[in-house]
């Protein structure tokens, strides 16, 4: 190696290096011109139409960008394929590559591939906006794969990406076809290789006969959804016949014979790009640009520069330098070249398990386990093993391991001089480490373990799948039989997650080496952990108890796992006890299964039927357009939001020259720049558009930039530099009880009989009182907030596209700040990706945002947020604090309930009343309770404004309910599910507001549900299982629901749709709703097509605007197809009545016929329908009435498994059943069951929001933590319960809706709570095993710290007190 040259030796290198960049996608060459180094690929492929790409998060942590990268190995000579984040390859890295993206897979025009063909017939997209992402992760693994991939890599390729809508089991279902059970379908061959009468499953990927009966309405499969159709893959074009695999597109040959060359690129603001290809020109880089990164994946970098705002200008791509890329087996070990993919180094770890002595692989088997939980595929498809290691993370996942396992680094500098370096003491402090400037790790040494030296990986997280640790760790330990004693040699001892860096635990490690193996050494070692990991009390991240219970857990389950692979040896005295083995099995998942039982009652053509969502198609094939993928005119502008930093504050001053002298600048506007009024409100008008003097909350909007650009804009928006003076801050629900900081006018009263009385008069055995907590949630929608604004006829009419629920609501909005009349005002929405209540009205804010420029400099304006800002600043579900007081009989029977409740409103008042009012509602869920008081309040803090989400408050309410029916099963001894029995509701009963139960389906789906889930057997069975495992438990849990259907404020319930009938006898269908997934558009054209009697596909639903149905009410509260079901259909049945007396006098052959003789007769084809809901009303005065129209009811059964040494915790079971009458539609209602009930899980198991409140004092004050896919965990299909069955209750039609239907979205997302006391029951077999049987209060969301504090044990014991409660943002 020689040594560097000097600073003009590289000047004249320069002359080797090349700008010419060039890339293939879809199969189309582009030539890459220079400048370009600061985008990203999705930048790129978005710039340049491929909208098919989503950015759903831009962080490589919801895998919406996912494509496909295909490039030549010189090495293997062969091509390889793989998925990758759209969102964090930098372009120029896929430089001389292949890229593929969803539009180069299949298209409806040339036939869908059989992956997207399978993925919409299985019902695996709703809202569609992460559907690209899963084909391109499933088209990947098939390319890559020589043989059928397995059905535990198909889940394995999906652990990076995230679905909100559906619950996953149909994705599944969807891909599995392609695994080994049938690898046939795969190829065309497939349909025609089965034999007559035969069709494949996808539920089970084999052949199956259990088709639906040709006319009949029943349908007689228990897996009705998946098995409901033949599998016929459209794998052919549907102009030519050809078939799809003769298009698959094939590596690019000029590819194949290009030879690479060295790049030198450059980008915005002087950004500079190399990609040298020898390590020589990478030193001398190296030398001339010390502060220059080295890219390898970008996972860290490219997070750095997006959301750390980190600003490099030279950045080095060694992707392809040699030495850098070495996997070497050697004598003593293995080595690991720094550049080496993750993905690469798992490969070859599974094939030296596989070949060498297993004493040789313990470290390899630790990594490889540690590797699973790291990442997506896409990021370790991608990320680098030197990436990891120089970063320098504290949480690092391998760290701690190359730390146990004795690994060194060589590490090479400029001159070419080389340096070993141990992993041991290669971490010097918070992402710094022993290398110079002029440095780079060149790569790892890993040495073989020895006969019984073992290492083993740890690593707790909130979500198991893809998400990064709380605490981690790694350890070793070398033995030597000496006589009968087990000396420990040597040892290593490191966790991640506890400090600033990774460090070893060196007390604990000096402690046991030359001690005998046995339980003494286990017990003084736990002792000297304590002291030897110190955690502060306020360290960044919290969780301290955790995070210390944690270190202590992960050695003893060590301890138990050594002594464990050494049992059966002559040396080890104590063997480990069966019921301990449960400290240290792995957890293992199997495949999704599911069934999904229904009847099919058929109503004319259409309804009824298990029709697919009509988008499916267009969703699969990346077709579907969603508001960010218009495209924007040339003189287009971007827009960015100037926010405020401090959650209450006065503005002192505001400095914008900044932002003005920033590229790309057009204009920057305040409050008093708003030409309407600058006051807003979707219920009463109390928040500003643009804040003008003083700020209530971290993120309010206080001005808007527009650029020509996206990133022109917002680096202008962070130009602006503003002073303030701070104001105290209301930061809880506590803080508003206290300080009396209350929303005006919304204090609300419920009563029913006599509580005091009830409570003094000794009818109650037993009275409890009790607080619940429970934190909000996130909608994390993928489509996040996105409007597109512009102006016609010189500014007099403004018309705009939006993301929203409500574009009535943004027409209202515009037309208010802008100061014009409604009706020249328009709001078009074609469909939004996912809204779950959160763009029901907090969207209208970002559209009136958008129209101040676009109206005054009269052109064309889109804001889309990132994901970041959109979860900081567009509110969440509320919060809740319940305070109960609960009496009753020594049977279980609840006598009186007297209750307050409070929701966190945050800043401004947006829905957070009727979302307390319905809480309040619920808040008996299904119990007949004959005294009931209620009293609730809107609290009002200093956070944006909190809003709705599915179910409106409504699981709120109930969960407080379900939470003191639990305590009162503890508290008398019997189960909960005893207590819930015996205070039903049943036909007749009356609630606390007045209402009758009329049709009270509670009981029969209740038996159905203990009958198919076979309750009481399943309880025994975790007896059982709990009795023989000390450090696993299971637990058990049945809960009801009952979910009021209307819009609780009578106006909204109304409304309007249009409906065309042309002559060629296709219909055109408009109506008030908005299609976010749910599938409202294909149950409204079912009702069409019923109507008329014609085919579904006869029927079209165009975009839901405010010209064709005006006032509409936003899509939300479940009851949109109820209502627009039946406004279409009052539509049809007018257009039906004027058709009649042609129909009636003449034999039509067909439905275009007939139109067509009634166009000749002059008879008008159009007709406006409209609806109200009947019978409803509700007056708080006197606090009763008839609020809902009907209930839908239901009731869940779910069975859990917790690790009480981690809070670790999965679902085994859950059996979901509903009554939703006669389904309109039965595989869209199942979906929206799994789904309700995976994002129900989320909220009550998995996702915890962080805010900078008293109890996270390491957070700024007012901010949000938790505000990406990063450090915000929804599900992911690794927490889809192992086995997942939904049921819809048969025979029961409903006399108050549509076509005898029930509404859906909302009732089943409470029915999750069957998993949160199940966890609840597992834990108190974990308590009783110390002896604690008392009652005890788990908060939600039950996160693995909750989980793991509550099982008190004494690895909890030396760092909580009594009463103790693992803090919570409330
Ligand atoms: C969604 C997501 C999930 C993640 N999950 C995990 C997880 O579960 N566990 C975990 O531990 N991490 C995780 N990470 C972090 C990250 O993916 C890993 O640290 C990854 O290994 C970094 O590799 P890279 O090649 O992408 O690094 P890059 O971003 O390309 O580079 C990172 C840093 O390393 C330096 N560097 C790279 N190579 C060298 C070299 N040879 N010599 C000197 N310096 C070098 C660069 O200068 C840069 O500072 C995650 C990241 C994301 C975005
Ligand atoms: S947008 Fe790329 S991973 Fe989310
Ligand atoms: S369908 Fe997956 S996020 Fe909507």
């Amino acid at each position: 190696m020689g040594s560097l040259k000097n600073e003009e030796k590289i000047e004249l290198m320069g002359e080797e290096w090349t700008e010419e960049a060039i890339l293939y996608v879809n199969g189309v060459r582009k030539v890459l011109p220079d400048g370009l180094a600061h985008l990203t690929l999705i930048e790129y492929l978005r710039d340049i139409g491929l909208t098919g790409t989503k950015l759903g998060c831009g962080e490589g942590g919801c895998g919406a960008c996912t494509v496909m990268v295909s490039h030549y190995d010189k090495k293997s000579k062969k091509c390889v394929h793989y998925a990758v984040n759209a969102c964090l390859a930098p372009l120029y890295s896929v430089e001389g590559m292949h890229v593929i993206t969803v539009e180069g897979v299949g298209n409806r025009k040339h036939g869908l591939h059989p992956i997207q063909e399978s993925f919409a017939r299985a019902h695996g997209s709703q809202c569609g906006f992460c559907t690209p992402g899963f084909i391109m992760s499933m088209y990947a693994l098939l390319r890559s794969s020589q043989t059928a991939p397995t059905e535990e890599q198909i889940e394995e390729c999906l652990a990076g990406n995230l679905c909100r809508c559906t619950g996953y089991r149909p994705i599944v279902d969807a891909f599995r076809v392609f695994s080994k059970t049938n690898d046939a379908v795969y190829t065309n061959m497939s349909s025609l290789s089965l034999k007559e009468g035969e069709f494949v499953c996808p539920s089970t990927g084999k052949p199956c006969s259990c088709r639906p009966e040709i006319g009949s309405n029943v349908h007689p499969c228990k897996e009705g959804v998946a098995c409901g159709r033949t599998y016929e893959p459209v794998s052919y074009s549907e102009i030519d016949g050809s078939t799809y695999t003769e298009k698959e597109l094939i590596f690019p040959p000029d590819l194949l014979l290009r030879k690479l060359n060295p790049l030198k690129l450059s980008g915005f603001g002087g950004l500079k790009w190399y990609r040298p290809l020898e390590l020589q020109h990478l030193l001398e880089l190296k030398l001339k640009y010390p502060d220059a990164k080295l890219l390898v994946g970008n996972s860290e970098v490219g997070i750095e520069m997006r959301l750390k705002r980190m600003q490099y200008q030279v950045l080095i791509s060694v992707t392809h330098v040699p030495e850098l890329n070495v996997l070497s087996v050697k004598d003593d070990g293995l080595e690991i070249g720094a550049a080496v993919r993750l993905t690469e180094l798992l490969k070859t770890f599974r094939k030296l398990v596989n070949e060498r002595p297993a004493d040789e692989t313990s470290s390899c088997k630790a990594f490889i386990e540690q590797l699973k939980w790291f990442a997506g595929t896409q990021i370790k498809n991608v990320a680098s093993v030197g990436g990891n290691i120089c970063t320098a993370s504290p949480i690092s996942d391998l760290n701690p391991l190359w730390m146990a396992s004795r690994a060194k680094f060589q590490i090479i500098d400029s001159k070419g001089n080389i340096r070993m370096a141990l992993a041991e003491d290669f971490f010097l402090g918070y992402r710094k480490v022993n290398m110079a400037s002029d440095e780079i790790l060149l790569s790892i040494f890993l040495p073989w373990t020895r006969r019984f030296e073992f290492v083993k990986e740890f690593k707790q997280a909130h979500r198991r799948e893809d998400d990064i640790a709380i605490v981690n760790a790694g350890m070793r330990v070398y033995l030597e039989e000496k006589g009968v004693e087990l000396i420990v040699l040597d040892a290593s001892i490191a966790y991640g997650g506890v400090a600033p860096l990774s460090i070893s635990a060196s007390k604990t490690k000096e402690f046991i080496i030359g001690k005998n193996w046995t339980h003494e050494l286990l017990q003084s070692a736990l002792k000297i952990l304590q002291t030897d990991i110190v955690i502060k009390e306020d360290a960044p991240g919290g969780m301290v108890e955790f995070r210390r219970s944690l270190t202590l857990s992960f050695f003893f389950k060590f301890f138990l796992w050594v002594s464990h692979q050494m049992d059966g040896n002559k040396s080890v005295r104590e063997s480990v006890p069966s019921t301990h083995l449960s400290a240290v099995q792995p957890f293992h998942r199997p495949s999704v299964i599911g069934s999904q039982d229904y009847d099919i009652i058929k109503h004319g053509t259409s309804v009824g039927s298990p029709e697919v969502h009509l988008s499916a198609k267009l969703q699969v094939t990346g077709e579907a357009e969603y508001t960010d993928d218009t495209p924007m005119p040339s003189h287009g502008l971007h827009a960015a939001l100037v926010m405020s930093r401090k959650p209450h504050a006065r503005i002192l001053s505001i400095d914008d020259s900044g932002a003005r002298s920033s590229p790309g600048f057009v204009g920057i506007y305040f409050s008093e720049d708003v030409p309407g009024d600058n006051t807003i409100g979707p219920v009463v008008y109390d928040e500003e558009l643009f804040a003008s003097e003083v700020v209530t909350c971290v993120g309010q909007v206080i001005g808007v930039v527009v650029a020509d650009t996206h990133e022109n804009a917002k680096l202008a928006a962070r130009s602006v530099h503003i002073e303030y003076e701070e104001l105290p801050a209301i930061l809880s629900i506590r803080d508003a009880i206290e300080a009396k900081s209350f929303h005006p006018n919304t204090e609300k009263r419920l009563n029913k009989g006599d509580v005091d009385i009830c409570f003094q008069s000794g009818q109650c055995d037993i009275i409890i009182e009790g607080e619940v907590h429970m934190g909000g949630q996130e909608h994390f929608y993928l489509e996040p907030h996105s409007s597109f604004v512009w102006t016609l006829d010189g500014g007099n009419e403004v018309h705009m596209i939006s993301s929203t629920q409500a574009p009535q609501k943004h027409q209202k909005y515009v037309a208010h700040v802008l100061g014009l009349p409604m009706s020249k005002v328009v709001c078009k929405t074609k469909r939004i990706g996912g809204g779950f209540g959160g763009k029901e009205t907090r969207s209208a804010l970002f559209a009136a945002v958008a129209s101040v420029p676009s109206y005054l400099l009269n052109r064309p304006v889109k804001i889309t947020l990132d994901r970041d800002i959109d979860m900081m600043i567009s509110g969440q579900r509320h919060s809740f604090l319940g305070k109960y007081k609960v009496g009753f009989t020594n049977e279980g029977k609840v006598m009186a309930l007297d209750l307050e409740i409070y929701n966190n409103a945050g800043n401004s008042l947006d829905l957070s009343l009727a979302i307390l009012e319905r809480a309040m509602f619920h808040s008996h869920n299904v119990y007949e309770i004959p005294n009931v008081r209620i009293l609730g309040r809107v609290c009002f803090t200093n956070y944006p404004s909190h809003t709705a989400f599915r179910g409106f408050g409504g699981p709120q309410g109930m969960l407080i309910a379900e939470n003191w029916i639990q305590r009162i099963a503890v508290e008398l001894g019997k189960s909960p599910e005893e207590i819930r029995e015996i205070n039903f509701q049943g036909e007749g009963s009356i609630t606390h507001y007045g209402q009758k139960l009329e049709f009270c389906t509670l009981a029969p789906l209740w038996n159905e549900l203990k009958v198919s889930c076979d309750f009481l057997n399943a309880r025994k069975e975790a007896e059982i299982f709990n009795l023989n495992n000390r450090w696993k438990k299971r637990g058990v849990a049945m809960v009801p629901t009952k979910f009021g259907i209307s819009f609780t404020l009578k106006l909204m319930n109304q409304a309007g749709a249009l409906v065309h009938v042309y002559t060629d006898g296709t219909v055109l269908v408009t109506h008030g709703g908005v299609e976010m997934g749910q599938g409202l558009h294909t149950k409204v054209a079912q009702v069409a097509a019923s109507a008329f009697n014609i085919p579904l596909s006869s029927v079209f639903i165009s975009e839901t605007s405010t010209d064709k149905v005006p006032n509409a009410s936003p899509t939300a509260a479940s009851a949109s197809s109820d209502m627009y079901g039946a406004a279409v259909l009052d539509a049809c049945e007018q257009i039906k009545a004027r058709m009649e007396p042609i129909a009636s006098k003449n034999n039509f052959s067909s439905f275009a016929e007939l139109a067509s003789a009634c166009y000749v007769e002059r008879i008008d084809l159009s007709a406006h329908g409209f609806y109200i809901t009947p019978e409803i009303g509700f007056d708080w005065n006197v606090g009763k009435g008839t609020p809902f129209r009907y209930f839908t009811y239901g009731a869940a059964f779910a069975e859990v498994e917790i690790d009480t040494l981690t809070g670790d915790f999965h679902t085994r079971a859950a059996n979901v059943i509903l009554d939703l009458g006669y389904s309109l539609n039965p595989a869209i209602d199942v979906g929206q069951i799994e789904g309700a009930f995976i994002q129900g899980l989320g909220w009550l198991a998995l996702e915890e929001m962080k805010w900078g409140d008293a109890a996270h004092k390491w957070i700024p004050s007012g901010h949000l933590y938790t505000c990406g896919p990063g450090s915000y965990k929804i599900p992911s299909l690794n927490d889809v319960p192992f086995k997942f069955n939904v049921s819809l209750l048969k025979g029961h039609p409903n006399v108050k809706a549509i076509h005898s239907s029930k509404a859906v979205g909302e009732p089943p997302f409470f029915l999750a709570s069957s998993v949160f006391f199940a966890i609840k029951d597992a834990i108190m077999a974990a308590r009783a095993e110390t002896g604690h049987s008392e009652w005890f209060p788990l908060d939600s969301p039950a996160t693995p710290e909750r989980i793991r504090m509550a099982c008190l044990d004494e690895f909890t014991a030396p760092f909580i007190s009594d009463g103790y409660r693992p803090k919570l943002s409330v």
